[in-house]
């Protein structure tokens, strides 16, 4: 199995300071950045857009993981690609054309993840997976930092890795919402390899313990 990956969400760093965030995080052992982008209608929250992660851009090494919870992703593609996403991945609620979408990223030059919400079946995928990079399964129901992680989805990453390895697809398979040391090994032994988590690393007192503990 390839080595897992500890993305934490910006979600919960202090944005008044997030150029010192990224370094402080990238220091503490980081393999992603994941920015959590949202706009009040698809999820109940706002946060930030492109010209935010233009900023941010900079003061990273770091691949940028932008984790799309908005309406109609597919008018913002080329935006979040110009501000510095790596990866971009939209929510197959949010996209009646799901597979022009992640083709529409991946035509681009960029990897393309889809996110599917805790009610949401793997069966969103079934026709899409061998196209593509990451799927984001979310453990909360998306929109906060700091809620608990639910355990129901466990069978659906399972399912997602077996679909994927049916595929012939070595997918990577992100979870996020209520990571920590406990639903962290449970995740990757249900066949994720790609944990975010946003309170857990910039809530602890050593961000690089933090990081440490989520990879082992
Ligand atoms: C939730 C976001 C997450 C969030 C996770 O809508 O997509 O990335 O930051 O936060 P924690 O790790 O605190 O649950
Ligand atoms: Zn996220």
């Amino acid at each position: 199995m390839r080595k897992t990956l500890i993305a934490p969400s910006v979600l919960s760093a202090d944005f008044a300071d997030l150029g010192g965030e990224l370094r402080r995080i990238e220091k503490a052992g980081a393999d992603w950045v994941h920015l959590d982008v949202m706009d009040g209608h698809f999820v109940p929250n706002m946060t930030f857009g492109p010209g935010v992660i233009t900023a941010m851009r900079p003061h990273s090494n770091l691949p940028f993981d932008v984790h799309l919870m908005i309406e109609s992703p597919e008018q913002y593609l080329l935006a979040y690609k110009q501000a510095g996403a790596d990866l971009l991945t939209v929510h197959a609620e949010a996209c009646p054309h799901l597979h022009r979408t992640v083709h529409g990223i991946k035509e681009m030059g960029i990897k393309a993840g889809v996110a599917l919400n805790p009610s949401t079946s793997e069966e969103a995928l079934r026709y899409l997976i061998q196209d593509l990079d990451l799927v984001l399964v979310m453990s909360v129901n998306p929109g906060f930092g700091g809620q608990g992680f639910i355990p129901g989805v466990l069978r659906k990453i399972k399912a997602i890795r077996e679909m994927a390895d049916a595929a012939g697809r070595d997918l990577r398979i992100g979870v996020d919402g209520g990571i920590n040391v406990t639903s962290g090994r449970q995740v990757v032994e249900a066949g994720a390899d790609v944990l975010i988590a946003g309170s857990y690393v910039f809530g602890a007192p050593d961000a690089a313990e933090a990081i440490a503990s989520l990879r082992s």
